[in-house]
């Protein structure tokens, strides 16, 4: 054993964790190496204290004195004042090259049951094209209307970095330029059972997880996305989830809110449909701007309340897109240790003492992450809290089909763009409920506004069919 091992040899054991090497004699070089480069990453103070207060003991739930509904910017109305104004701060923060895009892809994606990056998905209903193409389209316009470039800063991890990357090779990056797409990886941390013991997947392996996207504040200083970005002029990441193909992945809207208030972070918000919804509530709790999420609601059972209509009183549901300042996540990064973490029971599989292969039918392990959005505590500025609507913003795919799913997705897209349609006077079948019954989709290359696609596709005669997808050069394609 070399001297390093054995100092992560002895560290182990005087962190109670010395068990992770009990197939060591057996190990080949490879499974050696493999084992000391995943106890290498772990902060094991850190797994103790996380053991500590959240296995060995429960801790208590945080109190507040008074949770309130955060006040939030009305929904946009391009005729408003203040929107107007936010509009024209946001196209010139693009075209002068201030913004950067920020995307957290690390998930493992396990609802979905999809074998591989959950950016591969394809979602589309007709072409089959992915969550991945759908965010480069995006960006792809964006870049073209307003003469910038946006390069994007893709956060992976060790789950499944390599097959993302490998992805965007084989798709040829999407037309992007290769230099201005960054991958990152976040850090893991180990799986720990339910007497706070580190797991094994493998005789030469930790059980790990991804540290949770929050683990986005480490990885954006540590990998160089800041100073890549501050490089390059950029001073404002618009962050978004892999799973909501709908996202405006850079709102001139958004942004103009976020400079015209000088804030830190900026978030979006939506009217929750049902006081369960599986969002976070975006909340002030003691003044502190929170975000408190869906698994921790029970805990706070005001967040469930309804008025005399039915409507959810604390109704800003997180879709998970916001605006973090460059200078912003150097200071919280410098507060990092003071970010809490949370626990997942979870089936965490495993090898047993004699190194069989064990996958759990029930939770039998904790998974800790952090989450970005706990960085708001940290904004020293009112809070920019936008509503948006769902439509053409939020529609995220959690699983095959209900809510949040992929067939409500495809849905959500018939509905979007079958009204770009039928505003340019082409009739759409529509169901008994006033959904659009056919398949659509619409590049957002070719047109990211309906007012973009009326202008571009003027004289198009075409007739639904069985369906109609528009592609990014304008061709049609109808299955
Ligand atoms: C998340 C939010 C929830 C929000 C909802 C909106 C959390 C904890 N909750 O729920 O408040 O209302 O989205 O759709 O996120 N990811 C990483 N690294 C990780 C873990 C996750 O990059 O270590 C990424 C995933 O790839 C995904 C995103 O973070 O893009 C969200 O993760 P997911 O597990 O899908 O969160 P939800 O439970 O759906």
């Amino acid at each position: 054993m070399t001297a390093s091992m054995q100092a992560l040899r002895e560290r182990a054991e005087a962190f109670g964790q010395e068990h992770v090497f009990r197939f060591w004699a057996e190990l080949d070089e490879a499974g050696k190496t493999q084992l000391a480069a995943d106890l290498a990453q772990v902060d094991f103070p850190l797994m103790k204290r996380l053991a500590d207060s959240w296995i060995h003991d429960e801790p208590p739930a945080e109190t507040f004195d008074q949770i309130v509904p955060v006040p939030v910017i009305d929904k946009v109305d391009p005729e408003r004042p203040d929107a107007v104004e936010a509009f024209a701060a946001g196209e010139d923060a693009l075209r002068a090259g201030r913004v950067g895009l920020f995307l957290v892809a690390g998930g493992q994606g396990t609802r979905l049951g999809f074998d591989g990056p959950k950016g591969a998905y394809p979602i589309g209903p007709i072409t089959g094209k992915t969550l991945f193409a759908y965010h480069a389209e995006k960006i792809r316009n964006l870049q073209r209307r307003y003469g910038c470039t946006l390069p994007w800063y893709i956060m992976v991890s060790h789950a499944n970095g390599t097959a993302t990357e490998a992805f965007f090779r084989e798709q040829a990056f999407f037309g992007l330029d290769e230099n201005n797409v960054k991958f990152i990886t976040q850090r893991m941390v180990p799986c720990m059972d339910e007497q706070g013991r580190f797991m094994l997947e493998s005789p030469g392996h930790l059980a790990m997880n991804p540290n949770g996207h929050g683990g986005c504040i480490p990885a954006m200083v540590e990998n160089g996305v800041i100073a890549d970005a501050e490089s390059r002029g950029i001073d404002l990441l618009c962050y978004f989830q892999v799973d909501n193909w709908a996202v405006k992945v850079a709102d001139p809207y958004f942004i103009g809110y976020h400079v015209r208030a000088n804030a830190g972070m900026s978030s979006k918000n939506h009217r929750k449909n049902a006081p369960r919804e599986a969002v976070g509530v975006h909340c002030l709790c003691d003044g502190q701007y929170r975000v408190i999420e869906y698994s921790e609601l029970d805990i706070y059972p005001q967040l469930l309340e309804t008025d005399a209509t039915g409507k959810v009183i604390y109704y800003a549901g997180n879709p998970a897109i916001h605006i973090l300042s460059t200078s912003f996540v150097s200071e919280v990064f410098n507060r990092f240790d003071d970010f809490p973490w949370h626990r997942a029971h979870k089936k965490v599989p495993y090898i047993d003492e004699a190194g069989h292969p064990v996958k759990p039918e029930t939770p039998n392990a904790y998974k800790f992450e952090t989450f970005v959005f706990d960085a708001l505590r940290f904004i020293e500025h009112p809070p920019v809290a936008l509503e948006i609507g769902r439509a053409g913003e939020y529609t995220p795919i959690k699983t095959f089909s209900g809510d949040n799913s992929v067939e409500a997705a495809r849905a959500a897209m018939g509905d979007y763009w079958g009204a770009w349609f039928e505003a340019m006077g082409i009739e759409i079948p529509r169901d008994t409920e006033g959904h659009v019954a056919v398949p659509i989709e619409i590049s957002p290359e070719f047109a990211l506004t309906q007012e973009e696609f009326l202008e571009k596709a003027a004289g198009l005669a075409v007739s639904p069919g069985k369906g109609i997808a528009i592609t990014a050069d304008g061709t049609i394609i109808q299955p």
